[in-house]
């Protein structure tokens, strides 16, 4: 039996090994798909959604990070369809959560030309949150937190083995949390550094950025 799957990706032919993402096997041949949640040091937890692709015979859209490539699988990466997923997923992020800090996907959503005061009004996660400013390495502004856990799994098993953070509450008021809302050096942290490294947010960061940032406000 072959080792490898042949497929097609925006009509392009890709040979890759078997057990390859879609994701990976884009990239292989240079075609970009967006992501929020994924980090290739961790393991993907399929959240934002961002990186839906059209598989034909599917009739959902399908995560491109953690879906396998089968053979024979045919892959629109750009279509009209998953277009439109993209800009209305970066709409409701945008119009809820600060991203000002955010770059990568403040250019998602020129891309997408998303229109986030579409859904302007609804519950605004700057609202809900004061900042965490709880010990002196990293502030915590769950304002500008897209949950996409990567900080989770950074500080539990994927790297770090501390489990000083977790989710708390559910549907709109869910954030992430130290466990029983703990200060953080009362927790488990070991002020590692890691989950404020793989932010992909303004989140997560040092104080003495965050000290500076709030000077020149
Ligand atoms: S704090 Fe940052 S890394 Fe953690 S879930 Fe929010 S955006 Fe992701
Ligand atoms: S990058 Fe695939 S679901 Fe977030």
């Amino acid at each position: 039996m072959s080792d490898t799957v042949t497929l097609t990706i925006n009509n392009q032919t890709v040979v890759v090994p078997k057990g390859t993402t879609i994701l990976n096997a884009a990239t292989r041949v240079g075609i970009d798909i967006p992501t929020i949640c994924y980090h290739p040091a961790l393991t993907p937890p399929a959240v934002c959604r961002l990186c839906t692709v059209e598989v034909e015979k599917q009739r959902v859209l399908q995560p491109a990070c953690v879906v396998q490539v089968a053979e024979g699988m045919v892959v629109h990466t750009n279509s009209e369809r998953v277009q439109t997923g993209r800009k209305v997923i970066l709409e409701l992020l945008a119009s809820t959560v600060d991203l000002h800090d955010a770059p990568e996907i403040q250019a998602y959503l020129q891309t997408y030309e998303a229109d986030p005061a579409r859904f302007a009004g609804g519950v605004s996660r700057q609202a809900q949150f004061d900042v965490f400013e709880d010990n002196p390495f990293y502030i915590r502004d769950y304002s500008q937190c897209v949950m996409c856990w990567r900080c989770i799994q950074v500080c539990a098993d994927d790297v770090q083995h501390t489990y000083a953070l977790t989710w708390g509450q559910r549907g709109i008021n869910s954030h992430v949390a130290t466990f029983f809302n703990e200060d953080m050096p009362d927790t488990t942290c070991v002020f590692c550094g890691n989950c404020v490294g793989v932010c992909p947010t303004g989140a997560l960061k040092g104080v003495i950025e965050w000290k500076m940032e709030q000077q020149l406000d």
